[in-house]
């Protein structure tokens, strides 16, 4: 019985292993004829609700190549910390969320080639002693949990951190004085600044980095997939129309 019970275990896990060994299709994808996405969606302009919709960059990147995928775009929206593990575990095909490539990261996702590269920016109050980010030590620095913004204020001497799950509650937390400086990724640091007079953006961007799409290590059929349509939407200027319609050249 028990030889019996250990022989169906055994079975039981192989089969297990056999059906999420790699977790996907011929297609590199986890559902036929579906592009799963996970993104944090309180990101504007990269990627926001607009009534039932989730629009903005990334969004409507990942539409584009989904397009020529010929595949339907399924939009799951997470906590910014969740997007990875959604992707590691299969969950999601692409994790796309204003995403920095980072070595760290690395470790357990895979990155398409960039589509966009940005820069982290500190935002403070009119008139605050905050100069620069040499600045930020000993104060209280809001960041977005889980991002670059986050592993950056890590570092800084002596300086508290206050992690929120939402973007605007960034600037909310920043305009009602419960923290001195936010650091966060430039054009949404612009986006939420606007109309504000009591907040500035400092002129020091601080990190330059680069947005990538996250896929499962190894899912190579998928990324080059991806690749040769990022590639293909760069080249006849989709891309670009797509950032510049919502990113106004200053
Ligand atoms: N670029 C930063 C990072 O990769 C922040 C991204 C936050 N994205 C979002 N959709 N909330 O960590």
């Amino acid at each position: 019985m028990k030889k019996i019970l250990l022989a169906g275990a055994a079975l039981a896990l192989g089969l297990g292993l056999v059906a999420c060994g790699s977790g996907v299709n011929k297609d590199g994808l986890t559902e036929n004829g579906k592009l799963h996405m996970s993104t944090n969606a309180e990101f504007a302009p990269y990627e926001y609700h607009e009534q039932d919709q989730i629009v903005g960059i990334d969004a409507e990147i990942a539409r584009a190549i989904a397009d020529k995928l010929e595949l339907e775009l399924v939009i799951n929206d997470i906590a910014f910390d969740s997007v990875i593990p959604e992707v590691t575990s299969g969950k999601a095909d692409i994790g796309m969320a204003a995403m920095t490539v980072t070595e760290d990261r690395k470790k357990n996702v895979d990155f398409s080639n960039s589509y966009a590269s940005s820069k982290q920016v500190i935002i403070v109050k009119e008139g605050s002693d905050i100069q620069n980010s040499e600045g930020l030590k000993g104060k209280i620095v809001g960041v977005q949990l889980g991002t670059t913004g986050d592993i950056y204020a890590s570092d800084i001497e002596n300086a508290t951190l206050e992690r929120y799950s939402k973007g605007f509650e960034l600037i909310q937390a920043l305009s009602q004085g419960k923290v001195d400086a936010v650091i966060v990724d430039e054009q949404p640091a612009k986006y939420y600044t606007k109309g504000k007079i009591d907040l500035k953006i400092l002129d020091e961007a601080f990190v330059e980095e680069e947005y990538a799409i996250a896929l499962k290590k190894g899912n190579t059929v998928l990324a080059e997939k991806i690749n040769k349509a990022l590639e293909e939407l760069k080249e006849d200027g989709t891309i670009d129309s797509i950032i510049s319609k919502y990113i106004v050249a200053e």
